[in-house]
């Protein structure tokens, strides 16, 4: 599902570049549940953003999903991070004027699928994340952990992550 094969990401600021990434080789299956831990500024985020296709590598393959992201036209890295990445980002990024299902159901709404098709897999998403009564809060009104626990269910929206289980 994901492999990267000697992927490098150099971050250059005026004189200095600071390598985040230096030869990565990763192969992680459909399914395989991996966690990357290490030190804060080795890395992690760094190679989760090139994962999610929210960067570009300086070299190196990339392929996600059978999609090669060191190759692939903005067009078509677009639709991979409307359709097949979810993000569970340290801030959440929840949109604050939507409630808790319109932020869920929200990648799917992007992709132009019908609201009440929407409405069946929020419903049904809510309650693995104990959420099922707080449909219609803002994300105000919600604690940190629920807030999270938000993140997490948009981040599994996709049909593709239900397929899976
Ligand atoms: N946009 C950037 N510009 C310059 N350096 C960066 C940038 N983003 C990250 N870095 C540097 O790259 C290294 C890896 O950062 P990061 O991937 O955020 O690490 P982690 O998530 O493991 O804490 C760190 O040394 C960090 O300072
Ligand atoms: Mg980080």
């Amino acid at each position: 599902m994901i492999h990267t094969k000697n992927l490098k990401r150099h971050y250059v600021e005026g004189e200095r570049t600071v390598t985040a990434l230096d030869g990565v080789d990763i192969d992680v299956a459909e399914g395989e549940f991996v966690s990357i831990t290490g030190p804060s500024g080795c890395g992690k985020t760094t190679l989760l953003q090139l994962i999610g296709a929210l960067d570009t590598p300086t070299s190196g393959a990339i392929t996600v999903a059978g999609i090669d992201l060191s190759s692939a036209k903005e067009a078509t890295r677009t639709r991979f991070r409307r359709e097949e990445v979810g993000i569970v980002f340290q801030f959440f990024n929840l949109l604050p004027t939507l409630t808790v299902a319109e932020n869920i159901g929200l990648p799917l709404r992007l992709q132009g699928i019908r609201g009440d098709a929407i409405r069946e897999r929020v419903d049904a998403l809510l309650p693995m994340v104990g959420l099922a009564d707080r449909f219609t809060h803002l994300p105000r009104q919600l604690s940190g952990g629920e807030m999270q626990r938000v993140a997490i269910a948009r981040a599994l929206i996709h049909p593709s992550a239900f397929a899976s289980r």
